[in-house]
């Protein structure tokens, strides 16, 4: 089973601390790296894909250090940065075929693993457009099938999901969700509806530090204490909830009307809240949008 181990990690550019004493295990499955803009998700991404050296600590690989394993470490993973770029000149084809001969794809194997990807990602038709005329989330689809063409055993996604339509929100959730069967899926977002129904694990990244969730079903009980419902009859009461408290949804109900709030508190909201059942959103805003 392949295991990927950070130990001790820390990370500075200059003077600005961005990670601090990171420590994680990660397995088979998909884990969700969440955290506001600038919490550091790219920056952890870039030390476990070996782009960045930390300043302290080490990541390994099945218990190898990746620095000892060097260039065949990129064997072992996929990776689809958050803004990929790519030659505007090439069809989709050319380009999968350029990477594959670039990540050392069997020759004979190529064609047949590009067709598959593509179909994959929904561009068997575009296949022989140039890269220059696709649309933003065209190019998002080619970059997750780029990211598989090595058949890795970690794949490493960050903002998979921006410019996608909806329709192809729920294919890639699919992909994902197969993938992760048996690789170690990392991916980067705060569009957290995406990771909630296929992730298994999530990373809080949170004042240069990690919190790990191994059990996102787990989440349900550490939150459940937290996650209120109440009702608002007007306006006036829905503000007054949304100033004192941190909501993460209000909806319309007829049955009981007026407004349905799901609130995130340590204390009872109101005398007539009940508990709610908490989803990954409740936590990711308990965990960065405390109101003090
Ligand atoms: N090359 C760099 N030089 C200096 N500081 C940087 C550099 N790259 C990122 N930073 C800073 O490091 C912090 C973390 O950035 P990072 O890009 O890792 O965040 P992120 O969680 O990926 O954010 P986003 O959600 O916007 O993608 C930010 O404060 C950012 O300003
Ligand atoms: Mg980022």
């Amino acid at each position: 089973m392949t295991e990927l181990k950070l130990e001790n990690i820390d990370f500075s550019y200059g003077k600005n601390k961005i990670l601090n004493d990171i420590n994680l295990s990660l397995s088979t499955g998909v884990t969700a790296l969440l955290g506001p803009n600038g919490a550091g998700k790219t920056t952890l991404i870039n030390i476990i894909t070996s782009l960045y050296r930390p300043d302290k600590g080490t990541v390994y690989y099945n218990e190898k250090d990746i620095k000892k394993l060097r260039d065949r470490y990129y064997d072992y993973i996929g990776y689809l940065p958050q803004m990929p770029q790519f030659y505007k000149n090439f069809t989709a084809y050319n380009f999968l075929e350029y990477i594959g001969i670039l990540k050392a794809v069997k020759k004979s194997e190529l064609q047949e693993r590009i067709e598959r990807l593509l179909k994959l990602v929904n561009l068997s038709e575009e296949k022989n457009k140039k890269i220059g005329a696709f649309s933003g989330g065209m190019r998002q689809r080619l970059g997750i099938a780029q990211a598989l063409l090595n058949n890795p055993e970690v794949l490493i996604l960050d903002e998979p999901t921006a410019g996608l339509d909806p329709n192809e929100r729920i294919r890639f959730r699919n992909i994902i969700s197969q993938i992760g069967a048996d690789k170690i899926v990392i991916m980067a977002t705060h569009i957290v509806s995406d990771v909630e129904c296929i992730a298994s694990r999530a990373i809080f990244l949170k004042n240069k530090e990690a919190i790990m969730v191994n059990n996102i079903s787990e989440l349900s009980g550490k939150m459940s204490a937290h996650v209120w419902s109440v009702v608002a009859q007007n306006e006036n009461e829905i503000n007054y909830y949304t100033q004192k408290y941190l909501v993460s949804n209000i909806r319309q109900t007829s049955e009981k009307n007026g407004y349905e709030l799901k609130i995130i508190s340590d204390i009872i909201p109101s005398e007539n809240a009940v508990h709610e059942q908490p989803g990954l959103e409740d936590a990711f805003l308990y965990f960065y949008g405390k109101k003090d």
